[in-house]
């Protein structure tokens, strides 16, 4: 995890840093530090905490020049201190790195390092670059050699920004396995771990490949790999924009990106859906169209949030593009040995395209040769080049830490691709149609934020919860849970319904609540019972029910309506009360929800 940014050009380097760091602090925010190139010397500073510390302890000191890196930090190898924080430095203070991901070999590199006079001055793995670099130098070898020889000798993942005082017109960037984009501006050119760092700056990006060493100075971006050779590299456009990545009025970006539910859900289906011709058109899977008629099993592999998004697929494909469908968590998939036959697509699930799991699936899957499909929304991410096709979700930028917007949207898109793949469309039409009425019914559901924030408000002194859910409402459970987790530390589990007396219904007291997902549908029912049997055992219940059903209203302590829909939308609708309760409560504790406490958003390491 880690956010990295770099800059060289015709600004003041710090300010450009700073901003870039704050749209990267959902990657990490243990503590943050930049390097700046200053009247030919190298000056550092670093503070544990978010960026805002940094910008404090900068407020009265001279870091005036145009050339930096800069670093937020979520700790892996050694505790969030001071000395810990990165930009770290060689022993002479020429050389300044800041760096993303894992560097495995680094005990027996440090061990190395150390024999031959190297002093260290922190825990981390990423200290042992600038030492080999200054290793190499002293050898006699000039800069670029001795990066190269450096990556030869690392073994891991890395996303590095570097800077050499002897070098003072060149930003150097280099990868494996860690994302990092170049951002080409005019007389100035930007270095960050993924392009929402750069919005504001410019629109256009390079994503480095593996290997590749990028040698930026303010009017020109060079690319190289190991053996010194240039390597060609594509301008992509972004299309998101400055007030995307902005809060507004909002006080959270968690907030708003609720908020932005109705409006995402309409994006990812823009363009894409015709209802009265029963059409469904994705234009990513075109080049794969032929592949895609011999499908006869398909595999969704993904982590988090996108693993629920995954499971409510499976429901999907099985219901309406009756294909055999199963769904791994990327990060036990990856150890397995499943056997594969023909006809097998793997499909990919992943906001930010750069899950290290999920990128480790995908390759598994590619060595298979099965046909790779990828839902993604970060443009231009790892997974999104790395699948044979795809469909992106077009949710724009989400900063919250907790996903929020990417879950609607990834739903959004496993409907389409569901009804894309059917080969029967005679029933298609009638849920073509209730898509396009999805974002309505969102929008009724947030009208009714003020209940939710009230039940937030009574809920706030529960320190367990019990979701349950049953057939596409199980997958909204264990999401409910993971919200509220993730944002109000309240320990909360979330289980298919037809589970609970298989052990859960031990836990359920006075002191321990039930959130019930009950819209009215093919197993409304049978969940009614499970409630009945929390009320006698005392658990007070809390249902998520739809509009007019006065039997599940009967049964609860307290009660939020959503909208009818079809059964397959039902996780769009059900899901959103449940964020709107994470976040209430959450706030009414205190608690920053953007950047929940251990968690970073996009988990660039295993
Ligand atoms: C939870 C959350 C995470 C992510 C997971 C996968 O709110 O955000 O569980 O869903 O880390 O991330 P992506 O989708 O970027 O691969």
């Amino acid at each position: 995890m880690c956010g990295i940014v770099g800059y060289i050009g015709k600004e003041e380097a710090l300010p450009v840093l700073i901003n870039g760091l704050k749209a990267l602090e959902y990657r990490g925010y243990d503590s943050a530090g930049v390097a700046i190139l200053v009247d030919g010397e190298i000056k550092v500073k670093k503070s544990v905490g978010q960026v805002k510390v940094l910008e404090k302890d900068l407020e009265h000191e001279k870091f005036l020049g145009h050339l930096g890196i800069g670093h937020t930090r979520w700790a892996t190898h050694g505790a969030p201190t001071e000395s810990n924080a990165h930009p770290h430095t060689d022993c002479s203070g020429r050389i300044s790195v800041v760096h993303n991901g894992i560097i495995e070999n680094y005990k027996e590199l440090k061990k190395y390092l150390e024999t031959a006079g190297h002093k260290f001055t922190s825990e981390t793995d990423t200290e042992v670059v600038p030492h080999l670099i200054e290793n190499f130098l002293k050898q006699g070898n000039n800069f670029d050699t001795a990066l190269i020889d450096t990556l030869k000798m690392v073994k891991g993942a890395y996303a590095l920004a570097i800077i050499d005082r002897d070098n003072p017109e060149t930003l150097y960037a280099t990868k494996l396995s860690s994302p990092l984009v170049v951002g080409a501006g005019v007389g100035e050119n930007f270095l960050a771990s993924d392009p929402s760092a750069l919005i504001g700056k410019t629109k256009k990006v390079i994503y480095l490949k593996d290997g590749e060493i990028a040698k930026i100075n303010s009017r020109d971006i060079r690319v190289i790999n190991l053996e010194k050779e240039v390597s060609p590299f594509e301008i992509i456009q972004l299309e998101w924009n400055l007030e995307q990545a902005q809060k507004g009025d909002y006080p959270h970006f968690m907030l708003k990106e609720i908020f932005e539910g109705p409006e995402v859900v309409r994006a990812t289906f823009r363009g894409r859906v015709r209802s009265s011709k029963n059409l469904v058109k994705l234009g990513g899977l075109e080049q794969v169209r032929e592949r895609l008629k011999e499908v006869k099993r398909i595999i969704i592999l993904a982590c988090g949030t996108s693993y629920y998004a995954g499971l409510i697929g499976e429901y999907l494909f099985e219901e309406i593009t009756k294909l055999p469908t199963e769904v791994h968590f990327a990060s036990e998939f990856r150890y397995r040995d499943e056997p594969f036959d023909e006809g097998t697509a793997v499909i990919v699930i992943s906001q930010s395209g750069e899950t290290a799991d999920t990128l480790a699936v995908l390759e598994k899957a590619k060595k298979q040769d099965l046909l790779t499909l990828g839902i993604v929304n970060t443009v231009g991410s790892t997974i999104a080049r790395e699948t044979d096709a795809g469909v992106y979700n077009h949710a724009g930028p989400e900063i919250g830490v907790a996903s929020t917007k990417a879950f609607l949207s990834q739903l959004t898109v496993l409907i389409m691709m569901a009804i894309y793949l059917s080969k029967d469309k005679s029933s298609t039409k009638v849920i073509l149609k209730e898509l396009e009425d999805i974002p309505a019914k969102i929008e009724k559901i947030l009208a009714q934020s003020d209940n939710i924030k009230k039940l937030a408000e009574k809920c706030r002194g529960y320190d367990n919860f019990l979701f349950l859910g049953r057939r596409y409402n199980y997958p909204v459970a264990l999401e409910g849970a993971l919200k509220l987790k993730e944002i109000s530390y309240i320990h909360a589990e979330g289980y298919g319904a037809g589970e609970m007396k298989h052990g859960p219904i031990a836990m359920i007291s006075e002191d321990f609540p039930t959130m019930a997902i009950i819209p009215q549908n093919s197993v409304s029912d049978k969940m009614l019972s499970n409630i009945e049997e929390i009320k006698a055992r005392k658990g007070p219940v809390f249902v998520i029910a739809t509009e007019g059903d006065e039997r599940s209203a009967s049964l609860a302590n307290e009660v939020i309506y959503v909208p009818k829909t079809l059964e397959p939308f039902e996780p769009l609708l059900t899901i959103v009360p449940l964020q709107l309760f994470a976040y209430y409560v959450g706030t009414n504790k205190g608690f920053d929800v953007d950047k929940p406490r251990n968690l970073a958003k996009s988990v660039t390491v295993e």
